[in-house]
């Protein structure tokens, strides 16, 4: 009989993975304690936008192989294998993740359990959770459930979570018993014959790798932001530079795109639990180069702030500020920590009336920025603008007209945060084009 999985917690990585485990044809129960999210995907909606889920969501509900419960009672009875997939958010006010749903999730699991049972950890956490975790487990599940638990990290990117589910690079395993082993290998036997590559570690092993992975991507971007700093400085181009270093494979060229920096509801909150964890263990002082990754990408947005201003002729009062952009990074609707919003909100406070256009974010942008103005287009967002800040790369942005587009402006000054758009074609169309890390035409 095929085996039965459970995913806990449906947000951007639960919701994905529930339907990717449904897709490589395991009956999949989700739970998630918030009943509207719960209702929402049951009924075919995905909450957020995540492209191709929606379609993963309802071909699952119409198969019968995927459904969604509140109900942890119905969770305990019905899986083989839970997965836990809720978030672990930065606490209030301190660098080091809040582990109050993690925890939560396995205090309300484990007397459940019903039967020889492994209980997978796929959030990320600090390391040394999942030990204390497995205690925990052991402590809570009724006698003859067996209860284990496996540590198996999830590396998925917003806007190609359904790819990255299916198609992992690789799968971390870790475990504390060759029959945890067994049945990872059993749950992506299908993945793993595909090709992706496994690792098969201890807890702590596995806790890191996905820290240290966003460790090392947010370093990449700190310091390609860093040798924009220097272009800028120098009258370089770091959009050359970072051509030129991709060319060298032992670098490469992804992850090396210079601009606004990055943000959403990993890379700066992983760094930043990472170094207060490291702190705990008393190794703060490797990891003290991230404080540095950390402060080069908070400057980025300082530094577009600076340059907004200039080119709005040295203050914001009385001029409009045209905002393409709102999402963290394309192909989402997360304004989680977005580079975009922080840029607009800044400006706004010093006086400049902000109008924001973003193809998928603006009904979350406008929840949690209801002071700035909107608009339902690009085109409509232009109007009258003193200067227009091209903040995330959506591809429609880069389609733009600059021709048309200079038609709708007060003046045709155009500040590019994410090196995306063609210097030369806004530059030909009559506009005034700068970018960070780019010298002045
Ligand atoms: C990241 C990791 O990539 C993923 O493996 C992990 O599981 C979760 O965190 P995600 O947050 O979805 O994924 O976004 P990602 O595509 O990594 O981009 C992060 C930020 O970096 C974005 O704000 C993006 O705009 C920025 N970025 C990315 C750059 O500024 N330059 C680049 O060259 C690449």
């Amino acid at each position: 009989m095929s085996l039965k999985v459970t995913v806990i917690g449906t947000g951007y990585l639960g919701a994905t993975h529930a339907a990717g485990m449904a897709e490589l044809g395991y009956e999949v129960l989700g739970l998630d304690v918030d009943a509207e999210k719960v209702a929402s995907l049951a009924a075919g909606r995905v909450p957020f936008y995540e492209p191709g889920l929606a379609e993963l969501l309802t071909r699952h509900l119409d198969t019968g192989r995927l459904r969604f419960t509140t109900d942890y009672a119905e969770v305990g009875e019905f899986g083989d294998v839970h997965f836990v997939c809720v978030g672990t958010p930065q606490k209030k006010g301190e660098f080091a993740a809040d582990l109050r749903y993690v925890d939560a999730a396995v205090e309300a699991l484990a007397p459940h359990l019903r039967r020889p049972t492994l209980v997978v950890g796929k959030s990320t956490v600090p390391v040394g959770t999942a030990a204390r975790l497995a205690t925990r487990i052991a402590e809570l599940a009724p006698a003859g459930t067996d209860a284990e638990l496996a540590w198996n990290p999830e590396f998925l990117r917003e806007g190609f979570a359904v790819q990255d589910t299916l198609h992992p690079d690789r799968l971390v395993f870790g475990v504390t018993s060759a029959a945890a082993e067994a049945r990872l290998r059993e749950v992506y036997a299908a993945t793993i014959e595909a090709g992706s590559p496994v690792v098969v570690t201890d807890y702590a092993t596995a806790e890191l790798v996905k820290v240290s992975a966003n460790a090392f991507l947010s370093t990449k971007i700190s310091f390609i932001n860093a040798m924009a700093e220097v272009c800028e400085a120098a009258g370089a181009d770091v959009v050359k530079l970072s051509e030129s270093l991709g060319y060298d494979e032992r670098i490469g060229r992804r992850f090396l795109g210079a601009g606004l920096g990055f943000g959403g509801g990993c890379l700066p909150k992983d760094i930043r639990a990472f170094m207060a964890r490291a702190g705990e263990l008393g190794a703060d002082q490797a990891l003290t180069f991230l404080r540095e990754v950390d402060a080069i990408n908070m400057r980025r947005r300082s530094r577009m702030v600076d340059l907004a201003r200039e080119q709005c002729g040295g203050g914001f009062l009385g001029r409009r500020i045209t905002v393409l952009g709102a999402a963290f990074k394309p192909e989402s609707d997360d304004i989680r920590d977005s580079p975009a919003l922080n840029v607009a909100a800044q400006i706004q406070l010093q006086g400049g009336q902000v109008t924001v256009y973003d193809p998928k974010a603006l009904d979350n942008a406008r929840k949690m920025y209801p002071g700035l103005n909107y608009a339902e287009s690009a085109e409509e967002a232009a109007e009258g603008a003193h200067v227009v800040l091209h903040l995330t790369e959506w591809p429609e942005f880069r389609e733009i007209d600059p021709v048309a587009f200079g038609k709708l402006v007060a003046e045709q000054r155009v500040v590019d945060g994410r090196n995306a758009l063609d210097p030369d074609r806004w530059r030909a169309a009559g506009w005034t084009y700068r970018a960070l890390g780019r010298p002045n035409a």
